[in-house]
């Protein structure tokens, strides 16, 4: 076991508050603070986790505490300025997915964190499941030949994720500017980045880009479907058609406009067989191995999560299973699909990330903001 670090959760109303409790449960972890624009709610938190400090913003919290490391699980637009001004203050950051809003500010994120040398891990927990492994290795092989499946032919990604109406209505308030109440943050491209892409699809394109990237380029249509959804800026429905570097071709479609459909599924072929990847469940047919392999059941090792995952590149001085460059990926790949819909064109890899889209909601405005500005 590693030394105790200090600890703090910076928007604990929502998914930290689930960190909130993680972390004051952890022998190797102590929660000295949560901090919140929304106060009552931190201090509901910090009262049901060992009565930490609470703070209502994060220069106080940054200037008073002594930290090792922060989750940060706010609004996605603050995950850049909250992880910049961490490591400038040489706290550790798990950050919560997606990376960032854009591009510009992964990079800024990258640097910040490279020149202050801080651990900077952020919240794909999926890729710590055993069956994108298992993919991985017959898609890829372990050392990087060919796997099991022989030459790649084709992929297919299928991420359906239904949300309501009152899911993005009821989101938390913010303002970009004050950082006070001001419409919620949800469904607005300002604040969230984008609709299903950005949110909660962010996790099958992670696992995915793993699994049958890098992207060469590709093409992508999106819109906003749903009656439900009238009142929101960013995209519900999304279909997209690519080529990985290795030549393959594959489609992905998203959407959160589907009352009864929420079947999450990837496939990946090749000349030998298929993996396929179906709740936490893998369908392998390499057609050259056993019966067994089939249907092999994904399970977590008892301490290979994220959060140990974390703490280990602390004691250890290693980097964490998602490190900024890696964490850049999934958004890179949103950034293409929302440039290729909005220039309706092909876009290829790397991508050269645009200021704003005009054409799709009037999308986007890509500056970083400082912390200062938010408070
Ligand atoms: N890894 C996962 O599976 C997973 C699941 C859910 C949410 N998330 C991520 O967690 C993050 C939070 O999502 P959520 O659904 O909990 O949102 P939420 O709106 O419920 O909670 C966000 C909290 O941040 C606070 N906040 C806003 N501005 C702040 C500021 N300037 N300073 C301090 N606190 C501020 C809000 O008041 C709110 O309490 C997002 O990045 C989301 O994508 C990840």
């Amino acid at each position: 076991m590693g030394s105790v670090k200090n600890c703090a959760v910076i928007g604990p109303g929502g998914q930290g508050g689930g960190w909130a409790a993680k972390l004051s449960k952890h022998p190797e972890c102590k929660l000295v603070a949560v901090c919140d624009i929304n106060e009552k709610r931190a201090k509901q938190v910090a009262a049901a986790n060992g009565n930490c400090n609470v703070y209502s913003n994060v220069i106080d919290l940054f200037d008073k505490e002594k930290l090792d490391f922060v989750v940060i699980a706010t609004p996605h637009y603050l995950h850049a300025p909250f992880t910049i001004l961490a490591a400038e203050h040489d706290v550790n950051v798990l950050c919560e997915k997606p990376m960032a809003i854009n591009l510009q500010q992964a990079d800024q994120m990258i640097i910040a964190a490279r020149k202050n040398a801080i651990k900077l891990g952020f919240g794909f927990q999926h890729r710590f499941e055993l069956a994108h492994g298992y993919a991985f290795d017959a898609a890829r092989g372990a050392k990087g030949e060919l796997g099991s499946l022989g030459r790649i032919t084709d992929f297919a990604l299928q991420a359906k994720h239904y949300r309501s109406g009152v899911y993005y209505l009821t989101s938390s308030q913010v303002d970009p500017k004050t950082g006070v109440s001001a419409g919620q943050w949800r469904g607005r491209w300002e604040t969230e980045g984008a609709g299903i892409l950005i949110n909660q699809a962010v996790h099958d394109i992670d696992v995915f880009q793993y699994v049958v990237g890098p992207f060469k380029s590709l093409s992508a249509h999106a819109a906003t479907i749903a009656k439900e959804h009238a009142l929101i800026e960013v995209e519900d429905t999304v279909a997209v058609s690519f080529t990985a570097m290795n030549g393959a071709v594959g489609t992905m479609t998203f959407s959160t406009a589907n009352k009864e459909t929420t079947e999450n599924f990837y496939r990946v072929s090749g000349e030998n067989g298929y993996v396929e990847v179906r709740n936490n469940m893998i369908k392998a047919d390499t057609r050259y191995k056993n019966e067994e392999d089939w249907e092999v059941p994904f399970q977590h090792p008892p301490r290979h999560n994220l959060l140990e995952n974390f703490i280990d590149a602390i004691d250890n001085d290693t980097e964490p299973m998602i490190p900024p460059e890696e964490a850049r990926k999934s958004l890179e790949v949103i950034r293409a699909i929302l440039k290729s819909v909005n220039e309706e064109r092909t876009v290829y890899f790397p991508v050269k990330d645009t200021i704003s889209y005009p054409t799709l909601h009037n999308v986007s405005r890509d500056t970083v903001l400082k912390a200062e500005d938010l408070i």
